[in-house]
């Protein structure tokens, strides 16, 4: 059997998401800023890197592979990658392999993620009203996207959408959303904005507690808490039950009520770096160590050496900022980090 990567504070580590690329077609306002500049290609994995990365993780235990981005449909050759990892889920090896997309480019490639054995999407959807889609995006044209998450529920994927709560902005779209996802048999989760890189504006003003949004949501729905066994994956979302569509929604909520204790991931960004925690700026150039040798012992030790340093949790605060950058608790992006 494989052996399991286990952290200094007993959490067994088996998903991994996987950042393809640091583009993105889109810039929503809450990840990047507008004038956001991309890496150099060759500072960025190859294919054949970013396929012996997650091979050698999954033979060191990884049952899930999310991949990510920036937006991982926009990466060359990215069906090719899918196609190759899901030789382990053929294996059993794998349990999950799919992936967190904004659905522009989703029509493209919904029946080729299907028949690759993708059999679980998530789509990145804030707003269901064109013009707030534009705007948050920067200039995203959502009848794209919906079309993108039509194609894909027409090739038998399952959808869990994102939504990131925004004040002021999304507020007021919550139940808009809880019916869309749910008459097409998707999940909703909802996403507390974190302090993830300088986006040029004050997260202060878009943050807005998921305890808020909670209760709001208690005045006109029937919300009970899903059992454990209930819950619809197995990420970081706590999750309830809509009595009035049988549907679910989670709540993604680092902020108000961090979900470190029961971690079971870590990250690698597109250049090869593992991040053992999403909000800490800890990491370990895993390009290296794959670069020096074609066997993977020297990468194997890297990883085993990186996960025993994953810290308890992150630090992540949403605080005013003074002028000095207070208000970023980390320096990276969404985009770069996946
Ligand atoms: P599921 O497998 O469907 O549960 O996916 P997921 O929710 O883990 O993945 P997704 O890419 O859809 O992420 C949704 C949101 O959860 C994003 O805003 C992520 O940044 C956030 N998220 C995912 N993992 C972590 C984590 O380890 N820590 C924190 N703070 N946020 C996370
Ligand atoms: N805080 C919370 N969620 C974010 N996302 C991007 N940036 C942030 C942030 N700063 C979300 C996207 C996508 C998911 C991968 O991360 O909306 O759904
Ligand atoms: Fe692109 Fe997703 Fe970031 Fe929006 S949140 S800019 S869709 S990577």
């Amino acid at each position: 059997a494989p052996e399991g990567l286990v952290d200094p504070f007993g959490r067994a580590i088996r998903y991994l998401r996987v950042s393809v690329t640091d583009r993105c077609d889109f810039r929503c306002h809450y990840c990047m800023s507008e004038d956001m500049t991309f890496l150099p290609k060759k500072d960025v994995l190859t294919l054949e890197e970013l396929d012996r990365m997650c091979s050698t993780f999954v033979a060191m235990g990884t049952r899930k592979i999310r991949l990510t981005g920036g937006e991982p449909l926009v990466r060359k050759g990215l069906m090719t990658l899918v196609r190759s990892l899901s030789r382990h889920l053929e294996s059993g090896a794998l349990k999950e392999l799919t992936l967190t997309t904004n659905g522009s480019q989703l029509a493209t490639h919904a029946a080729d993620l299907a028949a690759a054995g993708v059999r679980r999407i998530n789509v990145s959807l804030d707003t269901l009203d064109p013009d707030k889609f534009r705007k948050i995006t920067r200039w995203g044209d959502l009848s794209r996207v919906l079309g993108g998450i039509d194609a894909a529920l027409a090739a038998g994927l399952r959808i869990k959408l994102n939504a990131v709560a925004v004040k002021g902005f999304n507020d007021g779209e919550i139940d808009d959303l809880i019916r869309f996802a749910h008459a097409r048999a998707m999940e909703l989760t909802l996403i507390e904005t974190m302090p993830l890189g300088d986006i040029g504006g004050e997260r202060v003003d878009q943050y807005l507690p998921l305890s808020e949004v909670r209760a709001d949501l208690e005045r006109r729905w029937t919300i009970s808490d899903a059992t454990r066994d209930d819950a619809a994956t197995d990420g970081p979302a706590r999750w309830v039950t809509v009595g009035e569509t049988g549907g679910r929604v989670g709540f993604i909520t680092p902020m108000t009520h961090n979900f470190c204790d029961s971690c079971n991931r870590v990250r690698i960004t597109c250049t090869g770096r593992l991040y053992m925690c999403l909000g800490q700026d800890d990491n370990a150039d895993l390009r290296q160590a794959l670069r020096e040798s074609d066997g993977d012992a020297s990468l194997r030790a890297a990883i085993v050496e990186a996960i025993g340093r994953k810290p308890k949790g992150h630090d992540f605060m949403i605080v005013p900022d003074t002028g000095a950058g207070a208000s970023v608790a980390v320096a990276r992006h969404m985009n770069t980090t996946g």
